[in-house]
């Protein structure tokens, strides 16, 4: 396991690999890492020759400068942690290495970015695009590894590579989830002992809704979640929305022929947590 620090480096030692035929897989990380990037990095090291974890907390994806801040760094656990599941090259840059200059290109997403996190969070998807097209651009990956908890960051991706004619192939990984269904989030840490027995809360109310959806109908199972989530004093819903995998369109009847996905995003005290179920 390498450790590059600079884009050049990186470039070099991959073009390198590729030349010799080597596959290459990927995985994009803000570090803080946990089970679900590990279940990332074990599944692109196990189909791909090569394996490169980035751990770079992007600046141009934030839209709260507060949200930047405590983000949680833990860059020595990180690499611990790492060193068990055997990547080859872990590239942390520096913020000035990844932006010499301010980057201002905008993303179209059609109207991918209008709803959910897009809506309530300006400005975020285009910062992750921004950040992971130049990590694309540096690794070259074959296949790139995405945790499917971000749901609409996944579709959001597939759309930047559709319209970048970008040949990585990105490949969603299932949710890996807490003890007590919690899913696995770096923000996690952030939370205290309170909320965080009460977080749990988010995941028991949308496998409990999954199971509501044959006698309710979609506005009455909206209605029910936004009510069990706000009952507890630890959580305040932002949102939780039933929609298409693909469009991300909201649906309004179970018949409709598509596969339909609840996406809730939770404020537990300061802190902002997202879960999704399929149902
Ligand atoms: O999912 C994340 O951790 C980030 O959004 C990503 C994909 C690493 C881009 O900064």
């Amino acid at each position: 396991m390498e450790i590059i620090k600079l884009v050049a480096e990186a470039k070099g030692k991959i073009s390198k690999l590729k030349k010799e035929g080597k596959s290459i897989g990927f995985v994009p990380t803000m570090g803080a890492l946990h089970d679900g990037h590990l279940s990332l990095t074990a599944e692109s090291v196990k189909k791909n020759d090569i394996t490169v974890v980035s751990i770079f907390v992007n600046p141009t994806q934030f839209n709260n400068p507060n949200d930047l801040e405590t983000y949680p760094r833990c860059i020595d656990a990180d690499l611990e942690k790492l060193s068990e599941y055997h990547p080859d090259f872990i590239f942390i840059p520096e913020v000035e290495e990844m932006y010499p200059e301010p980057d201002t290109r905008v993303f179209d997403f059609g109207h991918l970015d209008l709803v959910m996190e897009g809506k309530n969070r300006p400005g975020h998807f285009n910062g992750v695009a921004q950040v992971v097209s130049k990590l694309f651009d540096i690794v070259t990956p074959d296949n790139a590894y995405f945790g499917q908890k971000d749901f609409q960051q996944v579709a959001v991706i597939k759309q930047m590579v559709r319209e970048l004619k970008s040949s990585v192939n990105v490949v969603p990984c299932p949710i890996i989830r807490e003890k007590d269904g919690l899913a696995m989030s770096s923000r996690n840490l952030l939370l205290d002992e309170e909320q965080r027995k009460n977080a749990s809360k988010i995941s028991e109310t949308l496998f409990k809704a999954c199971n509501l959806a044959a006698e309710f109908s979609v506005n009455e199972l909206k209605a029910w979640v936004v009510d069990e989530i706000n009952k507890n004093p630890y959580l305040s819903i932002e949102y939780f929305e039933i929609v298409d995998d693909t469009y991300l369109q909201p649906i309004e009847s179970w018949d409709e022929n598509n596969v339909k996905v609840g996406c809730i995003t939770v404020q537990v005290g300061k802190i902002r947590l997202i879960d999704n179920i399929t149902f």
